[in-house]
């Protein structure tokens, strides 16, 4: 087959969610409605620990990173997926496909790294509790957040320089909701295998890195706790970590699903739910997760509305 020339391929095509105009209009509502609830919940997180000194702790400020990463993983995402969904502009510029692309997934790894450092402040808090808040003193937290972040952007520029040298004479349409890694490596027709690689180290690193520092403190965590005599401190202990828990389970659990697919091909609708969990629903419910769960947070919440 001759090969394409490479200028006519201009960007890339996102395919979005096979279906009729029906399907594609419940997406958009389903989408945007998400999308408000999201970036509401996230910045009412935000709003109440900025304005509540009772909030003003290490847990809360990381928290409070948590949900303004929240803020723009889902807006790196689901902007552009509305307007696929609504028919408008299925096309994607080369820029724009590669800037989503970087920032979904160095805010992706600065959310492990955000978590392994929340379960970190957890397993000080309850296994050191005399001498946490020296440990974690407001210098300490502000440059583990401030790392989090740091190292999350640098480790995917690293991966996204190579990819930005990548060239395209192909099919340019990608089978998904928005650029991701796989994609890029897909439809080019340069050789990716150094990509490929550095690709699979640093997601092994990222990720398990991450998942032994969360786990291991919870493994301390767990046995700190069950040593308390009283049911009643056992229960206290357990609740001021228990909403990190369920955010961290939640989280882990997309990412599992994102590794032990069956097969590549069959299973790309599958890889698009689990996207769709990891990319708007995750974020959609961290907020309400602690907001729910922590008496501080809804006692804030309580003294913002109604002024008690
Ligand atoms: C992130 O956490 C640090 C340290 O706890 C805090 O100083 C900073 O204000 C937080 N940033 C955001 C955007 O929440």
């Amino acid at each position: 087959m001759e090969k394409r020339n490479q200028s006519a391929v201009m960007g890339f095509i996102l395919l979005g969610f096979p279906g009729n105009q029906y399907l594609q209009i419940s997406l958009f509502v389903l989408f945007l409605f998400t999308y408000i609830l999201t970036v509401l919940g996230n910045v009412t997180i935000i709003t109440l620990v900025a304005n509540h000194r009772c909030l003003h702790t290490p847990m809360y400020c990381f928290l409070c990173n948590l949900s303004f990463l929240e803020i723009w993983y889902t807006t790196a995402c689901v902007p552009k997926a509305l307007a696929i969904f609504l028919g408008k502009s299925k096309a994607i510029s080369f820029i724009g496909c590669f800037l989503q692309m970087y920032f979904i997934f160095s805010l992706g790894c600065t959310e492990y790294f955000l978590l392994s450092i929340m379960a970190y402040d957890r397993y000080l808090a309850i296994c050191y509790p005399l001498h946490y808040s020296t440990i974690m003193n407001s210098t300490l937290s502000a440059q583990l957040a401030l790392s989090s972040w740091v190292c999350g952007f640098l480790v995917i520029s690293v991966l996204a320089s190579l990819i930005s040298r990548l060239s395209f004479c192909g099919p340019n349409v990608i089978n998904n909701f928005f650029c991701e890694i796989d994609s890029w490596i897909v439809l080019s027709c340069t050789d990716t295998s150094i990509i490929q690689i550095l690709a699979f180290i640093i997601s092994i690193v990222v990720i398990l890195g991450s998942c032994v520092i969360t786990l291991l403190s919870y493994i301390y965590i767990t046995s700190t706790i069950l040593r308390i005599p009283s049911a009643r401190g056992r229960q206290r202990a357990f609740s001021t970590c228990s909403s990190h828990l369920v955010v961290v389970l939640l989280w882990y659990r997309s990412t599992i699903f994102l590794f032990v697919k069956p097969s590549a091909r069959n299973s790309l609708e599958l890889t698009k739910i689990v996207n769709i969990l990891n990319t708007v629903v995750t974020p959609l419910l961290n907020p309400f997760i602690y907001a729910l769960r922590n008496r501080e947070v809804k006692e804030a919440m309580q003294n913002t509305l109604f002024g008690t």
